[in-house]
Parts: C-alpha cells; structure tokens; sequence
C-alpha cells in the first residue's frame, strides 16, 4: 500500500469576546477607518484572562476529534504549532497531550510562526508516510492578546492579531477513495528575522531577562510592517506556483486557495498575482485579525463548514511569516 496522510476530521474554536475596532479607539489613537484600510481587519477575538492557548487548542483538537469521530486512545502524535505557548518551557503539545488525556504519546513543538501549521503538516505528512504513525493530531492555536500592548505604542501591532485555534486529525489512507496531502514546499531566510520578532527576553542575552528589557519595550513584538508586507507578496505567490508546478497544476485548477490571514492587502494581491476571482482565495481576515499558527485551520474549517470545500477538491495552504518563513501545501481535501 502506498502510504499517504488524509485529513480525516477538523475543527477550530475561538474565544467568544469580540473587540472592534472602535473597542480599540478606546484604548489608543487608531481609527475603524485606518485599520479597515490597512488591513482589513473589523474585529478580533480576545480571550479572557486565566484562559491559555493550551485552553483554546482543547476546543479545537476537540471539534475535530468528533468531526473525525475519533476517541482519545485512537491520537498516536500531537504536533502543536504556536508562538504564544502557556510556557517558556515545556512547549504547548505535552501540555495539550495531558489536558486531550491522550495517554504517554509523543508531543512535537513546532515554532514557525504564521508557517507553524504548514510545517507541522509537512512533519506529520512525513510520520504517516514512512509508516512512523497512523494518526496525528495537528493543532495551531494563538493567545496573543496578553502580549500585545493596548496603547498607542503599541498599536502597529495591536490592531493585527486575534486570539483563536485550528485543529486537523490525520491519518493514513492508501489514497485510494482520492482525499490526501500531494506534497508541500517549505522555505526560510533567517536574515530576515529581526524585521517580526520579539527580541527579548532570550538566552543570547546574560542576564536573559531583566527590567530594563520590560522598560525598553523588546519584550513587546517588533514588526517592519513595509518590509513584511514588500516579502510577503511576492513570496506568497511564488510559493503556491511551486507547490501547484509540482503537479502540473495552474492556480485555476484549485477550488481554494487558504492563505494565511495576515493582511487582507496581501491577500488581495496574491490574488491578482494569481489571477484568480475573490471566491477562489479564501479570507475571513475581517472576522479575527491575524491568528499566526491557528489561522489556516481556522480558515480551512471555516471554508468547509461554509460548502467551498468539499472532498476531493482540490485546495493550496499557504503562508508566510516571521523568519522569515513561507510555506504551501497541496491536497485533495
Ligand atoms: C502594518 C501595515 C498595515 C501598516 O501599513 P503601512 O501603510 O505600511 O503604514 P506605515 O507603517 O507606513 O504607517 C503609516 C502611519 O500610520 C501610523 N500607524 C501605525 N499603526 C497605526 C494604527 N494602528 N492606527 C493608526 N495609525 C497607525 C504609523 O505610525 C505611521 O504614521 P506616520 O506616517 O506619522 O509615521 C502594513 O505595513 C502591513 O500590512 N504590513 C504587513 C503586516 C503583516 O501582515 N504582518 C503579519 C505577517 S504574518
């Protein structure tokens, strides 16, 4: 049997309080207008304290593990891909794995940022096909809200990211009944990796964490919004052509196209780029802001539970981010 990965259930969750942007206009000098403009973006979801991103990846794995009628014994692997995780360390998989009760499985921590989950799709995919697992629970969840900072500093920021999570199970499948993953294309460029980051605190610094880093804001996130947006429309594009060229495939061919919501400019221009119609590039931006890790599942479940993608249709993940990274994946759903 030729072994290949399906994705057998999905499901996403995200916190129930929504902030506007005028909620924000609250809190800093920013406009709905400017924010709508320059982004998209109308509202995000925050969590409230006391709730981590462990707690939110539970409601996702959860939905999908039903959508895929799949009980707890039956997850063999947690891959977990997020940059907000409940700790500095462990990573957020063993916390899920114990609060999944999933039994003493392996728990993988990926941090690849708004690539987490295309990357950790591609591990996966890798696992189910050298026959290493038959059934990997893939999550990518966010907490951003706690790290951001609600002032007018901050507000570069700010006004971007939401809180949420995306879950897929997989398992193998002989690709017979046509629903796999094809293939993925992965890239980085680690010269890029100070233009989105947070810089502070970190093991490069002695001591690794001290006041003065809290006073001079690196422990806040740093973005180059110009030089993220000037990379990322030209490598969203290049790298869907990639993964597409792969298979003999032109962006026409593909029922969705789930980018990763970072901007909805972006999107639109990888759009054009494509040459593809509105309905053919899937975006929910305006809902939830950018969601790093959890936004292609979030987006994915979304797409499904809204009829654009059915099985067998054929779909392109990609992504790109802090770095910098960019990702794409071809399946049929
Ligand atoms: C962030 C982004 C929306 C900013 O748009 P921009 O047109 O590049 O705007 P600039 O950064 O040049 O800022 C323009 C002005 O708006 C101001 N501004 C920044 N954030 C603001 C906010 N939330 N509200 C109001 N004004 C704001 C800036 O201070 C600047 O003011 P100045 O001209 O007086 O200096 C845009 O660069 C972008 O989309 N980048 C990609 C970001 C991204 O997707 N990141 C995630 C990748 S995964």
């Amino acid at each position: 049997m030729t072994r290949r990965t399906r994705i057998a259930g999905i499901g996403h969750y995200v916190p129930p309080g929504v902030v506007t942007n005028h909620d924000l206009e609250q809190l800093m000098d920013t406009s709905d207008a400017w924010i709508q403009e320059r982004s998209g973006i109308r509202e995000r979801r925050h969590a409230v304290p006391g709730v981590t991103c462990t707690d939110l990846a539970v409601e996702a794995a959860r939905a999908a593990m039903t959508d895929a009628g799949w009980k707890p014994a039956d997850v063999q692997f947690v891959i977990f891909a997020t940059l907000s995780p409940d700790l500095y360390f462990p990573g957020n998989g063993v916390l899920l794995q114990h609060k999944l009760g999933l039994g003493e499985v392996g728990a993988l921590d990926v941090r690849n940022q708004c690539t987490g989950f295309v990357y950790g799709l591609s591990a996966a995919d890798g696992y189910i096909r050298m026959g290493t697992f038959d059934r990997i629970l893939l999550v990518g969840a966010e907490l951003h809200s706690p790290g951001l900072q609600f002032n007018t500093g901050g507000r570069d920021t700010a006004v971007l990211f939401g809180d949420g999570a995306g879950a897929v199970c997989l398992e193998v499948t002989d690709g017979a009944d046509r629903s796999c993953v094809m293939g993925h294309r992965l890239h980085s460029n680690g010269e890029y990796a100070e233009i989105l980051c947070i810089k502070k605190p970190g093991a490069a610094n002695r001591p690794w964490i001290a006041k003065e880093m809290i006073d001079e804001g690196s422990v806040n996130p740093y973005m180059n919004g110009r030089e993220v947006f000037r990379h990322a429309i030209t490598k969203f594009p290049e790298v869907i052509l990639e993964v597409l060229g792969d298979h003999g495939l032109k962006p026409q061919d593909v029922a969705l196209i789930v980018p990763h919501q970072a901007n909805e400019r972006i999107t639109e221009a990888v759009r054009k780029r494509l040459e593809l119609p509105n309905e053919r590039v899937y975006s929910n931006i305006g809902r939830y802001g950018n969601t790093t890790a959890a936004s292609i599942p979030i987006a994915l479940s979304e797409a499904v539970q809204e009829g654009l993608v059915k099985r067998g249709d054929l779909v392109c993940l990609a992504s790109f981010g802090s770095g910098f990274t960019w990702a794409a994946t071809l399946l049929r759903y």
